[in-house]
């Protein structure tokens, strides 16, 4: 087969903009996840039933975890039909595992936070989100305090940290939350707060105003590609009758590709990077991510690219299994970030690590302020640790995006 030339940055500009899913209903009954319990363990059937004689014998008991840990059975079964032609490529498997419009993983509520399957940093405390209010604040104060001032959020899943960008806005007396217009976009399971827009795209591009995107390009299903000595083949799902298996795909021509081991590709990095910055006249992107510039993203150490499923806390690396029912998130390429937000006449600042992005908006002082209220402030600090974690949340890097905005934004002044 002949190479398909795949120029990264032509698929990025002819790729995907940044459009809604269809709001599609999360109509699974909890009863499909019930498969493999074991009989007789429910309270409603308490007598005692039967041993058949054979489970007295040695014999080793039945472990193989079966369709529920393949994932929700009717997600599986329509991803399965989408293959009556052969297999597809993993960027599709993703997409439905994600964002199929009944069974996809982000279709429901809930999968954010201690009871879901993975936290990020709005879950963690309010304080996060009284941060980046007060770093939207500092733009619109830059540029001369302008009313209306709109805070764009994509991927705002249920409205956390709009939640308390809004609160900390309430407690302004200068005006800002006169000014602010908050619109957020979500198309799964989103927020009901009414003091948020909830809006689809498109969307009106506003002359003043902010995007504030925290881990939405981490979500958007990537192409995933194993290096070989002809090049980098794209890896494509099939079925075997059981379960889901790896065909490799055709060989693509990729600039400055790894040549050993794995790696992704998102599409739509660049070109929804290039719709956010587009909405906005005068203001900024504030962008909040797992990711590198590509030198480090495709490192030649990175052999096994940055591809990772998290199922109830728990990371995987095994994206075939509770299909549906783990998140799957790959790091994101800060390069084509930069790159988008400058041809969209933007000047770009950082990336910069979270944790020093938090710091040197003076974090620590928000818990040192509830010095007064022991419970408080006790719940404060382990929210700052959490949030600056060198080994999690802290390592997301942050990158801004400002046009005709003066000086370095807040966060992004060296040694501060
Ligand atoms: C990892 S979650 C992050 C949610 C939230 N920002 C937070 O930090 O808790 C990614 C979110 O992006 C949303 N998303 C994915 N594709 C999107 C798109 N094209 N437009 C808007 N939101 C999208 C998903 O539905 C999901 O809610």
């Amino acid at each position: 087969m002949p190479p398909i030339r795949t120029d990264v940055r032509t698929i990025l500009r002819n790729g995907l903009a940044l459009h809604p899913i269809a709001t599609g209903t999360w109509a699974v009954s909890r009863a499909l996840h019930a498969i493999g319990s074991r009989p007789g363990s429910s309270q409603s059937h308490p007598q005692a039933f039967e041993v058949p004689v054979r489970y007295t014998q040695h014999m080793p008991l039945d472990l193989d975890p079966g369709s529920a840990a393949l994932g929700n059975p009717r997600l599986v079964q329509a991803i399965v039909a989408e293959m009556a032609d052969g297999p597809i490529p993993f960027q599709r498997f993703m997409e439905l595992a994600l964002y199929h419009p009944e069974f996809g993983y982000y279709r429901k509520a809930g999968r954010i936070g201690t009871a879901g399957d993975f936290v990020t940093s709005p879950a963690i405390h309010p304080m996060f989100g009284w941060a980046v209010a007060g770093w939207c604040r500092d733009l619109w104060k830059r540029l001369g305090e302008p009313a209306p001032f709109t805070i764009f959020e994509p991927g705002a899943g249920q409205g956390a940290l709009a939640r308390a960008v809004l609160d900390w806005a309430e407690g302004r007396t200068d005006g800002f939350r006169q000014a602010l217009r908050y619109v957020a976009i979500e198309p799964n399971a989103p927020g009901d707060d009414p003091r948020v827009e909830w809006a689809d795209p498109p969307l009106k591009p506003v002359a003043h105003g902010v995007v504030i995107a925290n881990e939405l390009f981490d979500a958007f299903p990537v192409r995933l590609f194993e290096a070989t000595e002809r090049g980098p083949r794209e890896v494509h799902v099939g079925w075997d009758g059981q379960r889901f298996v790896e065909i490799p795909g055709p060989v693509a021509i990729i600039d400055d590709a790894p040549s050993e081991g794995r790696f992704e590709v998102n599409p739509s990095t660049y070109p929804a990077m290039s719709s956010l910055c587009s909405l906005i006249e005068h203001g900024g992107v504030l962008v909040f991510d797992y990711g590198y510039p590509q030198d480090g993203l495709w490192a030649p150490w990175r052999v096994n690219g940055t591809l990772m499923g998290f199922y109830r806390h728990t990371p995987t690396e095994d994206p075939y299994q509770h299909v549906g029912e783990q998140d799957l998130t790959a790091h994101v390429n800060f390069s084509e970030l930069a790159a988008a937000a400058e041809d969209e006449g933007f000047t770009v600042f950082g990336p910069v690590k979270q944790m020093e992005f938090l710091y040197a908006l003076g974090l620590p002082s928000l818990v040192g302020a509830a010095r007064d209220d022991v419970q408080e402030f006790f719940i404060r600090r382990r929210a700052l640790e959490q949030l600056t974690d060198g080994a999690g949340l802290g390592r997301i890097r942050v990158l801004a995006a400002t046009k005709d905005v003066p000086g370095t934004p807040a966060g992004f002044l060296e040694g501060v």
